[in-house]
């Protein structure tokens, strides 16, 4: 009797496992010819920014499979993403920037916050500040940055020069560990996207500065490779009551934490 229990439950099995590559195969589009390097928006020529129809992304499940491209809304704002646009065609060998998504969300999250202050650490050629400036010029906001290495910081100057939005921006030169021991004031939102060591001694110096509402993000949150700093974070993000976090996986893995009211 078990025997044809057991009998029953795998033919069963294998009915429901039929049906559902049928469905499958009935509801998925097809795969357009797209690299990953794509779909996480790393950036290769011909990628482009332009205006953006809504598609859904093949090899992606759930809510997250469409993607859409920013569409400007001003000549300001044009002028911006195409300073994006050429940055991420030409100059991301290197310079480790935020995925296209990323930048967006960034955008997208300070603009909500109404950020008036926000502070990076790793500014790198600017590509994720320039994304901030996005929305700081429609918050009437104010960008403060830090970047160690020389070389990254002037080709970020320039490019916060050509995108028109240097006036909004601090760049400091310098360890950031001991650069924003000096910040003073209240901070609306802080992105942490340096050396990944530092993570936990980034979020201990700036939280106190942090304004109740306000978000700390953090960049490349993702356990795999064991990543020596990120579990350290996590841990110190998902312990503190005063800290709600979330984390968005897609593109290069953000954290999401509300400073509690
Ligand atoms: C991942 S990149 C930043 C990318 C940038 N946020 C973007 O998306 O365009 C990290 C940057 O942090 C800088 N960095 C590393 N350690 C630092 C430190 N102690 N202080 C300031 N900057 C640091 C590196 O030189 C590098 O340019």
């Amino acid at each position: 009797m078990l025997k044809k229990i057991m009998l029953v439950i795998a033919v069963v099995a294998l009915l429901a496992g039929v049906a559902n590559l049928i469905a499958q195969d009935e509801n998925d589009e097809p795969a357009a010819p797209q690299t990953q390097r794509q779909r996480r928006g790393t950036g290769r020529p011909g990628r482009g920014m332009g205006p953006g129809q809504g598609r859904r992304m093949p090899g992606r499940t759930g809510a997250s499979s469409i993607e859409s491209s920013p569409i400007p809304k001003t000549e300001a704002e044009k002028k911006i993403l195409s300073v994006l646009d050429d940055m991420d065609k030409n100059q991301r060998r290197g310079m480790m920037n935020v995925p296209i998504e990323d930048g967006r969300l960034l955008r997208l999250l300070t603009e909500t916050i109404g950020a008036k202050h926000v502070v990076e650490i790793g500014t790198s050629n600017g590509y994720s500040g320039i994304w901030f400036c996005l929305a700081l010029r429609k918050t009437n906001g104010k960008l403060t940055t830090y970047e160690i290495d020389a070389r990254r910081a002037s080709l970020a100057r320039e490019n916060f020069k050509r995108a028109g939005v240097d006036k909004l921006v601090t760049l400091v030169e310098g360890d950031a560990h001991k650069e924003v021991t000096k910040l003073k004031g209240s901070v609306d939102l802080v992105f942490i996207d340096a050396d990944k060591e530092g993570y936990t001694d980034y979020l201990n110096k700036l939280s106190p500065l942090v304004r109740p509402g306000g978000l700390i993000l953090a960049h490349n949150i993702s356990m795999r490779g064991g990543r020596s700093g990120i579990a350290d974070y996590v841990k110190a993000v998902t312990t503190n009551p005063d800290l709600e976090t979330i984390f968005y996986e897609q593109g290069g893995g953000i954290s999401v934490t509300l400073k509690k009211r």
